[in-house]
């Protein structure tokens, strides 16, 4: 019988998923995988393995189904926490299909928090986003700023979430939650062994700037120029996938030090905003390149600026950023190279 503490880590082969399971394995965690790779592929599987030179316990689930859930569940021994990723995060599909997303993202955290309660597991970590403050007053955000009514189902799964998980911990006195309200994660592993891996045309930036370097795009769309920004495109928070990655595990170990039940959101970033001109042009100076690229329309629904005040997860989880802008845009470079 494993004497490790085991964390059920739901898309655990997905981007920021996958960088976890990584990090929750390096704390001495053993990650437990709740995947049916609908939106990642099982060769990551292996990848992680390589990274953590362990094997991995991986059960492919659907996170709607209870049953299937819950008979892995039987199977294991250890079971603290559960770090809830798998979710469905396009904002523009989710317009056109908001039912899936509220079935995706709501319909699975209900089963989660059904299996929490089953199972007795007093920890959950949820990845919640940015999103759930919109179009803020100011730029920069901390946890107290309002949440603001969503303009995409995908918000409002979010808020849903955060008001739901709030709820379950009210009504039970063993239920431990953190929100973790991430910024734009961006990067992949130094060993370029894992990353993101969006299925067909990218809707984020950072992987539409490495496809098109790569020749996979034409042309990046910088979406808008007359922002009252300082260049005038958007500025956003970009974070490093493994130090948003670290924060999961640093949120767990504070958790499991905690005697009574809480909920706690924190704010994931550097604390540090960047144009997407910045983004692009540091993109080209670090991997020494050019990137072609025009300026477009506005994307309808895009914030005009937004970016974290980390300071609550730097002092309550004792948690900061390690790595740069300028890394996260090389590991992304190596990382699209290294794609078949
Ligand atoms: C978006 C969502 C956010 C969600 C996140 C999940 C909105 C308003 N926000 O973040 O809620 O959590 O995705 O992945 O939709 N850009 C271009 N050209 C491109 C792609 C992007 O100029 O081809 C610009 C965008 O206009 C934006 C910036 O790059 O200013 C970042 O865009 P993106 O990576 O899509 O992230 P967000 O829109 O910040």
């Amino acid at each position: 019988m494993s004497e490790k503490k085991q964390i059920i880590i739901t898309g655990g082969t997905g981007f920021i998923g996958s960088h976890t399971v990584v990090e929750v394995i390096k704390a001495g965690f053993d990650a437990i995988i709740f995947d049916d790779f609908r939106n990642s592929k099982p060769w990551i599987l292996d990848r992680l393995e390589k990274i953590s030179g362990c094997k991995i316990k991986h059960f492919d689930v659907d996170c709607n189904n209870y049953n299937a859930m819950s008979t892995a569940l039987n199977s294991l021994q250890n079971v603290t926490g559960i770090i809830h990723f798998a979710a469905d995060k396009a904002v523009g599909e989710s317009v056109l299909n908001p039912v899936k997303y509220y079935e995706n993202n709501i319909g699975s955290l209900t089963q989660i928090l059904k299996l929490a309660k089953d199972f007795e597991i007093e920890h959950l970590v949820f990845s919640s986003s940015c999103t759930v403050y919109g179009e803020p007053a100011s730029p920069i955000v901390t946890e107290e700023t309002e949440i603001k009514k969503a303009t995409s189902p995908y918000g409002a799964t979010k808020i849903a979430c955060e008001e739901l998980i709030q709820f379950a911990v009210q009504s039970d006195q063993k239920l431990k939650a953190t929100l973790l309200r991430y910024f734009n994660p961006i990067g992949a592993h130094p060993s370029a062994e894992i990353g993101e891996l969006p299925q067909g045309i990218p809707n984020n930036l950072v992987p539409y700037i490495t496809q098109t370097a790569k020749g996979i795009r034409e042309q990046l769309t910088v979406f808008g120029n007359d922002y009252e920004t300082i260049d005038g495109t958007n500025v956003r928070d970009y974070i490093h996938v493994v130090d948003l990655a670290d924060a999961h595990v640093k949120a767990l170990q504070r958790s499991i030090k905690q005697e009574a039940n809480f909920c706690e959101a924190y704010n994931l970033g550097t604390g540090k905003g960047s144009s997407v001109l910045e983004i692009i042009h540091t993109f080209e100076e670090v991997n020494d390149l050019k990137l072609n690229y025009v300026i477009g329309d506005r994307r309808p629904g895009d914030v005009v600026q937004i970016w974290a005040d980390p300071s609550k997860a730097n002092n309550e989880l004792g948690w900061s950023c390690k790595y740069t802008i300028k890394d996260a845009l090389k590991h992304s470079w190596s990382w699209e190279q290294n794609i078949d």
